[in-house]
């Protein structure tokens, strides 16, 4: 087991990477605990659950919302849940988003804690301090950042997730590598066949690699200013493929990697020879490197992108493996390579 210590401006955040669930008993303070879940999670694991006090969501983006904040203040209230409460989210991204929420504003804020049960939860919605819910149909409107007291990544845990879940989270996985760090996107070529099929070692180096890049990116800038821009590489275009092709976030990033990859070639930035490495290790975890909708829908859909500014995007290219630029890209240029065949 390996700890990683985020300090945010709410707060400092433990990371437990290969931590056991049935240690959990180890991080809960002695107050009252109530968990916070999805039906499914209440399912496969509610056996294991160490304490009996459960608030069960439904699941998926649709559950996003105030209304079910709501009903978990309810529930808080009605069995008189108070300040010395300290709430655990048992799930994925979606979980995690809820609880870090609720947990921030119930009663002006209680304690809280994760247990990230999904590859994308456990590299990345539980490590940042982002929380919050959609709004009328927008993605993540509402929110606040706050950090969980820790976070236990127990990579067992994978064993029950869909396959394809699995793959998205090796999107943010990939792209944690090519941003940042060329040994780790080495590791990864070597290992992705034993990664894919979860061995404990190789996993444990793969969460622990990946949370470390993303708590060093977040600690330089919590809130998205300059550093933390860099983890949107394969977001701008991923979020356009996202919308037009109802894709989920993971593969869509994956695409989007490679738009973003072959724009860094285009610009003399990257070698061909990345932009293929990139493509085989995307493709060792199952994920798609092209859109199959029209090239001219996924360009309306990010010339609406919220990071536009004027007629210029703010777009993470690739200078080599394992080093990401913010560049300004007129979006005339993006035009010219989305028009030209490849
Ligand atoms: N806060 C952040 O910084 C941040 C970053 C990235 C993503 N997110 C958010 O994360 C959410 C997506 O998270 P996600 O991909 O984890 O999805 P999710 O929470 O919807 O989980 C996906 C599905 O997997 C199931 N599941 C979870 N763990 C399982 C397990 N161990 N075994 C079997 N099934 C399991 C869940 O029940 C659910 O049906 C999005 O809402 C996104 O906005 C937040
Ligand atoms: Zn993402």
């Amino acid at each position: 087991m390996k700890t990683l210590s985020i300090s945010g401006s709410t707060g400092n955040s433990k990371i437990l990477v290969g931590e056991t669930f049935e240690r959990i008993h180890d991080y809960l303070p002695a107050n009252r605990v109530i968990i916070i879940t999805d039906d499914n999670l209440a399912r496969l694991y509610g056996s294991r659950f160490p304490v009996e006090e459960v608030i069960t969501i439904g699941q998926g983006e649709r559950v996003k919302t105030l209304e079910t904040v709501s009903a978990i203040y309810d529930q808080l209230i009605a069995c008189e849940a108070d300040r010395s409460v300290f709430l655990v989210g048992i799930g994925g991204g979606i979980v995690c988003d809820i609880t870090g929420f609720v947990a921030s504003t119930y009663l002006r804020g209680v304690r809280f804690g994760y247990v990230a049960t999904t590859l994308l939860a456990q590299v990345d919605a539980s490590v940042g301090g982002k929380t919050g819910v959609n709004f009328k149909g927008y993605k993540n409107m509402v929110g606040v950042f706050n950090q969980p007291e820790f976070v236990v990544c127990d990579p067992q845990m994978l064993k029950t997730l869909p396959k394809r879940e699995l793959s998205c989270g090796f999107a943010e996985v990939v792209k944690h590598a090519a941003i940042a760090d060329a040994d780790y996107f080495d590791f990864l070529e070597r290992e992705s066949s034993r990664a894919f099929s979860l061995e404990a070692g190789v996993m444990e180096r793969v969460v622990y690699e990946s949370v470390a890049i993303k708590a060093s990116v977040v600690n330089q800038d919590e809130r998205e200013k300059g550093e933390r821009r860099k983890l949107n590489f394969g977001h701008t275009f991923g979020h356009a493929v996202e919308k037009t092709e109802g894709l989920p976030h993971g593969e869509a990033v994956s695409i989007g990697m490679m738009l973003a990859a072959r724009l860094s070639e285009s610009r003399k930035m990257l070698d061909r020879q990345s932009v293929e490495r990139l493509a085989r290790l995307l493709t060792a975890f199952q994920l798609p490197l092209k859109s199959r909708v029209d090239r001219h829908q996924i360009m309306d859909a990010m010339a609406r992108d919220k990071k536009r500014e004027g007629d210029v995007l703010h777009f993470v290219l690739l200078e080599k493996m394992g080093r990401a630029v913010v560049e300004e890209i007129p979006i005339s240029e993006l035009q010219i390579m989305m028009d030209s065949p490849d």
